[in-house]
C-alpha cells in the first residue's frame, strides 16, 4: 500500500483503478486509447521473443517488423542497453503512435551476478539479504535495458522429481510468502519508475509446484481449502507487497487450465485480492489450451483467454492472429480488449515510459553497475547463508594448510555453480570452482573420479590414490545443474550415476571426508549419510559459490542455512512436508500394524524442514507464554531464551509454529507461524519472543470464512521443525 501512495504523490500514474475501467488511469493510456486502431490496441497485448535466450518453442520470426507496424508491444529475451535502445526506437520513433516497448526477461536468481538458486536464497531464511539480492538483480538488468523480470516464482511444492522445485522457495507457505514479498520488494523499490527498478511478475499461478508425478506441466488437482490454504498464499504475498503483473501457469486446475481460468484471473486475483496490474500468459500457454483438450483452436483459445482475464499473449501469437477478428465477429468484447490495453499502458506509464522511453538502456550504467566488487561480495555471503549444514561429525571445519584431496566432477566446474537458469551470467564470469577456491586456502591434490552421470568407473583408480595421500577429503557430488530446472524431472532421487559408490570407496579409508552437494532438488541421501563424516548442501551457488563453499569449509564463515524443505529417506515417502496431519490412525506405538506408517522405512524424513547445523550448538529454554488463554482483541508472547553453547559466533534461525487441536476442519501438526534470526557470540544468551494474536490462528474453517476458532492450541518453538520445545494455551473468540 505503501508503495501506491507513493506513486500517487510521485504523480507518476494513478493506478488503482485502472482494472475497472478508465477513472484512476493515466490520462495519457486515455488519450492513447481514444487514438489507437484495433490492431493496434491487440499490438500492446502481444509479447514476442527476440530469441536471444531460449526459453521456450520458437514460434516468428521477424518481430522487429511486428514492432515497426505497431503489433507487437513487448518483448523478452532481448537485453543489452545497446540492443534494447535500437528496438526501442523503431517502436517510438517508426509507429505511428510512438507507444514504447516494454522489455522482459528472466532475471530469476541474478542478472550478471549470479546469486544461489532460489531454493538455495529460501534457506537463508532472511528476508533482507533477498531483498538485498533482488536489488543487485534488478540495478544489473535495468542499466542493461530490462523492465520486468518474469520473478518471484511462488510455486510451493512438495515433490522433488519436479525439476522446478530448484526455482522455487520450497515447501512452507508462510516462509514463501516472505520470501515472495521481500523479493517483489527488491526489485520493484519505492517506486516503479525509478530507473534501477523492474517490474516484478509473480509465477506461475497458480499451484504449479503440484503437478501430479512431479512430472513438469503435468495435471494439477486439489481441493480449493488446500489451494488456499497451502499453495494461494506467496501469490497473495507478492500481490500485497505491490507485484503489478502476474504470469498464469501452464497447468489446469480443477479441469480448467490456467490461461482460461476466471476463478483464478477474475474472482481470486482481482475481484478478492484486489490486483491491479495485468496478467500475462506463460510461453505458448494460450495455444496449449487445444492440446489440453479445452480449446477448439488457437482462435478459440484466445478467446477463452482474453475473457477470462488474460491480458497479454506470450508467445502464442493467438492474440496477434485472431483478436481483431474476435472483437470484430462480438466473441471478445471491444471494452475487454480496452480493458486489457489499458492495464498494459497504466504499467508502461507507472515504469516512466512515456516520460522516457529510453531511461533504462544506459550504457554508462550497464558498465558501471554489472558485476560490481559490491555486487559480488552480496552474491558471495548470500551463497555461504544459503547452504545447510545437514551432518557433521567434527569434520567440518576442514584444516588449513592440511594435504587435501578434492575428488568429483563438480568441483573442477565453474558452469554447475550458475545453476540451470542463470540467465544473462556467464561462465566466463565465475572467478573459481571450488577446487580452485579451496586451492587459494591450502594445498590440494585433485581427482575427477567420475563424472556426474554415466558408469565410467575408470577414474576411481586415481581418485582413491588422491585420498589415500591427503589428511582430509572433499568430495563434490550432485546433479549436472541441467538436471534441474524447466522440463527437468527425474523418476529417481539418487546422487546419479556411480558418484556415490565412488564415495562409499574413499569413505572406506577411514580418513574425515566432507560431501558437498551441488543439486536443485531434495535428493536421497540415506545411503550418502552414512558413509560421509559431513554432508554440505551447497545447492547451485551461483558466480561466487566456489569461494562460498571454501570460506564455510574452512571455517572464515558459520554455516547458517536452515532447509526450506524437507529432504526423505527415499522416494517412496513422497510427498513428505512438515505440514501434515495427524490422521486417524498416527503412528504411536512402535509394534502397531493399523497405523499409518511404512513397513519398509521409518515416517519421519532423513533431515526435517527447518534443519541446519553450525560449528556452534544453541541450546533452549523452555517455553514462557506471558498468559495461558487470549481472546480476539487480546495476544500472547511466547519467549525462549537462546544460548549459544559452543565455542564460536554463530546464527540461529529460531522457528515458531501452532497446531490447533480441534477445528471444524482437521489442521497440521506443526505450522510455521514466525521465524527470527539471532546471532550470538559464544556464551551468550538472548531471549527470543513471539507475538501471538488471532490471525496467527486463523484457517479457511468449515464453511470457508478465513479466522480463528476457539479452542486449545499447542505452539512449539525450536531450531529445526523436528527439534522444538512446546507449550500450550487456549484461545476464547
Ligand atoms: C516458461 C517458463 O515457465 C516461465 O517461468 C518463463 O518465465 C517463461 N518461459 C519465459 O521465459
Amino acid at each position: 500500500m505503501k508503495r501506491f501512495l507513493y506513486i500517487f504523490c510521485a504523480g507518476v500514474v494513478a493506478l488503482c483503478a485502472c482494472s475497472r475501467g478508465p477513472e484512476g488511469s493515466d490520462p495519457r493510456v486515455e488519450k492513447l486509447l481514444r487514438k489507437m486502431t484495433l490492431e493496434e490496441k491487440v499490438g500492446q497485448t502481444v509479447l514476442f521473443t527476440s530469441d536471444w535466450s531460449v526459453t521456450g518453442p520458437s514460434m516468428r520470426e521477424g518481430y522487429i517488423d511486428d514492432i515497426r507496424q505497431g503489433r507487437c508491444g513487448n518483448i523478452f529475451n532481448a537485453y543489452t542497453a545497446e540492443y534494447t535502445r535500437k528496438l526501442q526506437e523503431i517502436a517510438v520513433n517508426e509507429t505511428r503512435l510512438g507507444i514504447p516497448l516494454l522489455f522482459g526477461y528472466d532475471v530469476i536468481h541474478g542478472f550478471r551476478t549470479i546469486f544461489p538458486i532460489n531454493l538455495g536464497m529460501a534457506c537463508t531464511w532472511d528476508p533482507e539479504a533477498l531483498e538485498r539480492s533482488a536489488q543487485v538483480a534488478a540495478h544489473e538488468a535495468a542499466a542493461a535495458g530490462l523492465h520486468w523480470t518474469y520473478s518471484p516464482m511462488c510455486d510451493i511444492c512438495v515433490e522433488p522429481r519436479w525439476g522446478r522445485v530448484s526455482e522455487g522457495a520450497g515447501e512452507d507457505p508462510f516462509l514463501g510468502s516472505v520470501v515472495a514479498a521481500a523479493l517483489t520488494r527488491g526489485y520493484q523499490g519505492e517506486d516503479l519508475a525509478d530507473e534501477r527498478t523492474l517490474l516484478a511478475c509473480i509465477k506461475h499461478y497458480a499451484a504449479y509446484g503440484a503437478p501430479q508425478a512431479g512430472r513438469d506441466y503435468n495435471t494439477v488437482d486439489m481441493s480449493e481449502r488446500w489451494l488456499r490454504e497451502f499453495y494461494l498464499p506467496p501469490y497473495k504475498a507478492a500481490v500485497d507487497a505491490g507485484a503489478l503483473s502476474v504470469m498464469a501457469s501452464f497447468n489446469e486446475l480443477d479441469g480448467v487450465p490456467a490461461t482460461a481460468n476466471k476463478h483464478l484471473m477474475q474472482e481470486i486475483l482481482r475481484d478478492e485480492w484486489g490486483f491491479k496490474g495485468f496478467v500475462v500468459t506463460d510461453y505458448t500457454g494460450i495455444n496449449e489450451m487445444v492440446c489440453h483438450g479445452f480449446a477448439a483452436d488457437e482462435k478459440d483459445a484466445g478467446r477463452l483467454a482474453m475473457n477470462a482475464g488474460i491480458d497479454m499473449d506470450m508467445q502464442s501469437a493467438s492474440f496477434f492472429n485472431y483478436m481483431v477478428d474476435l472483437v470484430r465477429s462480438g466473441a471478445v468484447k471491444e471494452s475487454t480488449l480496452d480493458e486489457a490495453v489499458r492495464r498494459v499502458l497504466n504499467v508502461k506509464a507507472a515504469l516512466g515510459l512515456f516520460d522516457d522511453p529510453f531511461k533504462y538502456c544506459s550504457p554508462e550504467r550497464e558498465a558501471a553497475e554489472t558485476l560490481t566488487e559490491a555486487n559480488k561480495q552480496e552474491a558471495r555471503l548470500t551463497a555461504a547463508r544459503s547452504c545447510v549444514l545437514l551432518k557433521n561429525e567434527g569434520v567440518l571445519p576442514l584444516r588449513k594448510g592440511a594435504r587435501t584431496a578434492v575428488i568429483g566432477a563438480l568441483a573442477d566446474s565453474k558452469d554447475d555453480l550458475l545453476g540451470s537458469w542463470r540467465g544473462a551470467g556467464e561462465v566466463q564470469s565465475v572467478p573459481a570452482s571450488i577446487l580452485e577456491a579451496i586451492r587459494e586456502v591450502t594445498p590440494a591434490v585433485y581427482a575427477e573420479g567420475c563424472k556426474e552421470m554415466g558408469d565410467d568407473r575408470s577414474g576411481f583408480g586415481s581418485a582413491l590414490a588422491a585420498a589415500r595421500g591427503a589428511e582430509q577429503i572433499v568430495m563434490v557430488l550432485g546433479e549436472d545443474c541441467q538436471w534441474t530446472g524447466e522440463a527437468a524431472c527425474r523418476s529417481d532421487i539418487h546422487i546419479p550415476g556411480v558418484q556415490s559408490e565412488l564415495l562409499e570407496k574413499i569413505a572406506a579409508l577411514g580418513k574425515p571426508l566432507v560431501v558437498v552437494l551441488l543439486n536443485g532438488r531434495p535428493l536421497d541421501l540415506s545411503a550418502e549419510s552414512v558413509t560421509a563424516g559431513a554432508l554440505l548442501e551447497a545447492w547451485y551457488p551461483g558466480t561466487m559459490g566456489g569461494y562460498a563453499v571454501a570460506d564455510l569449509l574452512f571455517g572464515d564463515v558459520n554455516p547458517s542455512g536452515k532447509l526450506c524443505i524437507t529432504f526423505p529417506r527415499n522416494l517412496g515417502q513422497v510427498p513428505i512436508y512438515h505440514y501434515a496431519k495427524n490422521t486417524g490412525r498416527p503412528y504411536v506405538h512402535p509394534e502397531a500394524k493399523y497405523e499409518s506408517r511404512y513397513l519398509d522405512v521409518p515416517n519421519e524424513p532423513l533431515y526435517a524442514f527447518g534443519h541446519g547445523l553450525s560449528y556452534t550448538t544453541f541450546s533452549y529454554s523452555d517455553i514462557t507464554l506471558s498468559a495461558d488463554s487470549f481472546s480476539a482483541d487480546g495476544s500472547i508472547e511466547a519467549t525462549v531464551t537462546l544460548t549459544n553453547t559452543g565455542q564460536r559466533e554463530g546464527e540461529e534461525t529460531v522457528q515458531l509454529y501452532i497446531r490447533d487441536l480441534v477445528g471444524s476442519v482437521t489442521r497440521p501438526v506443526k505450522q510455521l507461524k514466525g521465524f527470527r534470526k539471532v546471532n550470538l557470540g559464544p556464551g551468550e544468551s538472548t531471549e527470543v519472543s513471539f507475538s501471538i494474536d488471532k490471525e496467527t490462528l486463523s484457517f479457511y474453517r468449515a464453511d470457508m470464512s478465513f479466522g480463528p476458532e476457539s479452542g486449545d492450541f499447542k505452539l512449539f518453538i525450536g531450531g529445526s521443525s523436528d527439534k522444538v520445545k512446546e507449550a500450550s494455551f487456549s484461545y476464547e473468540e
